[in-house]
């Protein structure tokens, strides 16, 4: 096949492990004959350097023709000012809100040879399968702001059109799996929550009746989930808290380095492919950052985009044996000499 990929590396060690994704893409096109077309964009702080603006028209405009973008991550101490009119992470977002990406699907799978890198007890992880889909263009991040000198708030809205969409696509990915649904909420507190939660009790029993569901209070879910990780199969949630419950769900595979994501809209082509880390500026520049989560949301890509499962498993089934032959960067090594972000890739190329 033909596809064109956009390739948006943004800060930090964002150029670093998008590289590596790129030649892991470029090898699967090599093997399976497929004609991969790369065209680079700024986003973020870089393209906040070179124009002023966080997502500027050209990068858009090739992220919309593009059949799927490829994403690093934005961000960094330079742009950090809360003084700052602009910032990188409005470039993500309006990217996200731009091309309709509603779900963010985050898959938390620990590898049984990196156990030990996770702080959890290795035998709370095994056999720990979860996929968190978190609701993407809604909720505090795109609701109005205001802040004067002495106050400020978020606005937190959500649509029932905005909860069914997301809660559809969460249960309809369970029902491939274990078909199990966690929504959770804070509908003891929140309004929105409680449209959420009268939204799923609606939509689950008359649509998904082969999909068992239950709901779960977010500061309960923190908890179960590092508790009984075991016990969750499709968890969807809202925006904020699935940001929150992701970074922590990471914990459990041992490393944020190994998180790859996927943000879909409703229709089958487009889509943005990043790792859940972000631009990590205290190790940026250093070739040590891990290249994992980047190549496996390639994986994605290939999976969701371009609608390629046999090439996605082979990236995917090439990371699991990288790992499994010891080819660990610094943040999931305990060996003296960590491999860097290049060996670490050309271990998956090999075993390509
Ligand atoms: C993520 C990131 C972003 C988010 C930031 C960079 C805006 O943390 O993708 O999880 O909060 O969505
Ligand atoms: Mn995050």
């Amino acid at each position: 096949m033909d596809a064109l990929i956009a390739v948006l590396a943004g800060d930090g060690i964002g150029a670093e492990v998008t590289a590596e994704a790129v030649r892991a893409l470029e090898k699967i096109g090599l093997r399976f004959a497929h004609r991969f077309v790369f065209e680079s964009a700024l986003v973020g702080g870089a393209a906040i350097d070179a124009s002023g603006d966080p997502l500027p028209p050209a990068t858009l405009s090739l992220a919309r023709r593009a059949d799927a973008v490829l994403l690093g991550a934005v961000g960094g101490p330079k742009w950090s000012d809360p003084h700052a009119s602009v910032r990188p992470e409005q470039g993500l977002l309006k990217l996200r809100k731009e091309l309709g990406l509603f779900a963010n699907l985050r898959p938390v799978v620990p590898h049984p040879a990196v156990l030990e890198a996770s702080p959890i007890k290795s035998e709370l992880l095994r056999g720990v399968d979860i996929m968190v889909v978190r609701e993407l263009t809604g909720g505090l991040y795109f609701g109005k702001k205001t802040r004067t000198a002495t106050g400020a708030s978020d606005l937190c809205e959500y649509s029932v059109t905005e909860i069914e969409r997301v809660v559809r696509l969460a249960a309809g990915l369970a029902r491939g799996r274990r078909k199990k649904l966690t929504s959770v909420d804070k509908a003891n507190v929140l309004e929105t929550s409680r449209l959420w939660r009268m939204t799923v009790d609606r939509i689950m029993p008359g649509e998904f009746p082969d999909v068992t569901f239950e709901h779960m209070l977010v500061d309960s879910a923190a908890m179960h989930l590092l508790h009984r990780p075991r016990d969750f199969d499709v968890i969807v949630t809202e925006n904020m808290f699935g940001d929150i419950l992701t970074d922590e769900a990471s914990v459990l595979a041992g490393s944020l380095g190994l998180l790859p994501s996927a943000s879909l809209g409703g229709g089958t082509r487009g889509g943005v492919f990043e790792p859940i880390h972000g631009s990590a500026p205290d190790i940026a520049g250093r070739g040590i950052a891990n290249p994992y989560a980047a190549i496996l949301s390639a994986a994605m890509l290939l999976r969701y985009s371009l609608r390629l499962e046999t090439e996605a498993k082979a990236v995917e089934k090439a990371v699991h044996q990288a790992i499994a032959s010891g080819a660990l960067t610094a943040d999931i090594s305990a060996a003296a000499k960590p491999l860097t972000t290049r060996a670490a890739a050309d271990a998956v190329l090999t075993a390509l």
